[in-house]
């Protein structure tokens, strides 16, 4: 028997691409996670129309309108509550949660974060990885816990920081490199074949899907990687 579908909450703050990927995933009824809604903390945020158009619903929970941050994640906590939400997504949601509502979803809320942690944790890691003079870079996903982008790695996928790339063209073939992993984390995750567990991911047999061209892990562990079609991954 099949199981239910996952309700999934997605939290942003911007253009929501992430969003956008983890909501086509879905558009598949055979994706074991089904996305419910998109909460916003901010009313411009673009991610919001992008939602709409796609039949999403969507809430606004501005923080101006809170006193204080404690008011505000209680305001989120009752919007995930009222979709009823079973799995929470960040993508691009620039606000730290407090303890009680990051402790509250320990398990069940993830997190993107555009760099292969536990390197460049925070903001600006494209400009940063290029002053550093790193020559891969890639993407995160984890779970979300009290300490910022510290949680247990669920997947990562690396790219190239080729010679001549400027910040631009770096964050763009991450980005890239980000709407292929983060559904493909969160499949793993609907499906309980990666769950947190005294604070490690642990991993259930699960069917790897192929590597596009990115190095991805957890991947298909037999697979060797196609240099070529790295080389060739560019936006
Ligand atoms: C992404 O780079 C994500 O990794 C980071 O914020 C950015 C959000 O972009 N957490 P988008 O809103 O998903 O386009």
């Amino acid at each position: 028997m099949t199981q239910p579908r996952k309700r999934t909450v997605i939290l942003i703050s911007g253009r929501g691409s992430n969003m956008t990927a983890l909501i086509e995933a879905a558009d598949d009824s055979a994706f074991p996670a089904e996305i419910v809604g998109v909460i916003s903390d901010k009313a411009e945020a673009g991610g919001l129309q992008l939602a709409a158009a796609k039949g999403i619903a969507t809430r606004v929970v501005s923080r101006g309108d809170f006193p204080d941050k404690a008011a505000h994640d209680a305001a989120i906590d009752a919007a995930i509550a009222e979709f009823d939400a079973e799995i929470v997504c960040l993508a691009g949601y620039m606000r730290l949660l407090t303890t009680g509502l990051v402790e509250k979803w320990q398990g069940r809320m993830i997190n993107i974060h555009p760099a292969l942690l536990p390197s460049l944790k925070g903001l600006d890691t494209h400009r940063r990885a290029l002053e550093t003079g790193l020559r891969i870079h890639g993407c995160t996903v984890h779970f979300v816990t009290t300490a910022m982008d510290e949680g247990p790695i669920i997947a990562q996928s690396a790219v190239p920081v080729l010679v001549a790339d400027d910040e631009q063209a770096l964050s763009a073939r991450v980005l890239k490199a980000e709407h292929a992993l983060y559904p493909m984390a969160l499949r793993l995750v609907a499906e309980g074949k990666a769950r947190m567990e005294g604070g490690r991911t642990v991993f259930e047999d699960f069917e790897a899907p192929g590597h596009n061209g990115l190095i991805t892990s957890p991947g298909p562990s037999n697979d060797p990687v196609d240099l070529e079609a790295l080389a060739r991954f560019t936006p």
